[in-house]
């Protein structure tokens, strides 16, 4: 059984759905296999950040109740770097050496970290400062960890996406309207892809590939001489317009907020071709809710995977899907290979010649 150990899991950046069933097989796997013990550390790092440092001890019965649930139930933050952690008074303060102490504070002999590039990014510094011994699992809707086909959170955002386009279908084809479906994914269009794809979509825009609107106004009347009289485009929110401008809900100094492409392509397709627009944007419901059962089997099996790790000692690594099998490679590679659509892979070959339009 080796030698006992208390390991301390926290969830980092936006959540998403499965990140509870990732804890769980956690949970799971350290207590039963190997009779450890398991703190769930709130709010991300700022738990540790806490005096005391906030913390939870988990246990298989806790947990079990939360493999369904949407979110997290520990809680997280995608704010609040802690090597420049925004102060009261508007400055920013290095608060590492905290959280340091506080994973020494509460005993642990290891961390797993479930969080995406830029969480994962900030944990490896880190534990490189402080010692910490660290295993890392993927989590994001936008599916940008280069180093895994998938991560915990895209099925179940690419579901909802989906479900909305096959929604607005019908409606806007009741009406004779161009619906715009505007969705998350930051800066890469992969959920904008699958969804769009999936659901039938007429045009797909995604930041990878430019467009003119000049494009897209001629494949709207191309449609109308065809008789069909409605479009459906689903749109990525980090799209820009047509002059290159970024648009965004709000500025922020560490997380900025895409969000309004959508308004803006519908505004123009009106002015240019006069066609009747509305515009949804998904928002958090992609986030939010009971992840699919795909998520819950890839957050199970990199949950059991991370412990493994643990038990082997093997630290500075994170658990990733590749060819339907769990594989372990630095948390280094995973922060460095950034992944966004290929605008000439198979997703957008399979795009182009189903008819939908990708803008160039
Ligand atoms: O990174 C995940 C994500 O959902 C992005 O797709 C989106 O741009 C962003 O987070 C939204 O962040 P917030 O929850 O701060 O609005």
């Amino acid at each position: 059984m080796g030698e006992h150990k208390r390991i301390g899991i926290l969830t980092s950046g936006g959540d998403c759905a499965g990140l509870n069933a990732a804890i769980r097989a956690v949970v799971h796997s350290a207590v039963n296999t190997y009779g450890w013990e398991v703190f769930g550390i709130r709010q991300a790092t700022q738990g540790l950040m806490e005096r005391p440092p906030q913390a939870i001890s988990l246990t298989p019965d806790k947990v079990d109740p939360y493999l369904t649930t949407g979110g997290t139930f520990l809680g997280t933050t995608n704010k609040g770097n802690p090597f420049a952690f925004p102060m009261a008074d508007g400055s920013v303060c290095d608060r590492s050496h905290e959280i340091i102490e506080g994973y020494r504070m509460l005993g642990l002999d290891a961390l797993i970290g479930i969080g995406g590039d830029g969480s994962l990014a900030i944990l490896r510094r880190l534990a490189q400062q402080g010692g910490i011994n660290l295993v890392g699992i993927p989590k994001t809707i936008d599916n940008d960890v280069g180093v895994t086909e998938c991560s915990i959170g895209f099925d179940t955002a690419v579901s909802v996406a989906t479900e909305a386009v096959d929604r607005l279908q019908f409606t806007a084809a009741s009406h004779n309207r161009v619906m715009i479906l505007e969705v998350m994914g930051r800066d890469a269009g992969h959920i904008a892809m699958w969804a769009g794809i999936a659901g039938g979509a007429d045009i797909i825009l995604i930041p990878e590939i430019p467009y003119t609107l000049e494009g897209i106004c001629q494949h709207i009347k191309k449609r109308q001489q065809q008789g069909k009289n409605y479009c459906l485009i689903v749109v990525a929110e980090a799209v820009r317009t047509e002059a290159g401008d970024r648009v965004v809900v709000a500025e922020h100094p560490e997380n900025c907020r895409l969000g309004g492409i959508g308004q803006y392509l519908s505004q123009e397709i009106c002015r240019m071709i006069g066609a009747e627009t509305r515009v949804t944007v998904l928002g958090h419901i992609q986030r939010g809710g009971m992840p699919s059962h795909s998520d819950r089997l890839i957050a199970t099996a990199f949950g059991v995977a991370a412990v493994e790790l643990i038990a082997k000692e093997k630290y500075d690594h994170v658990v990733t899907w590749q060819k339907r099998h769990v594989v372990c490679v630095p948390i280094e590679e995973a922060i460095n290979q950034y992944s966004t659509v290929n605008p000439n892979g198979t997703l957008a070959t399979t795009a182009r010649r189903m008819g939908i339009f990708l803008g160039s």
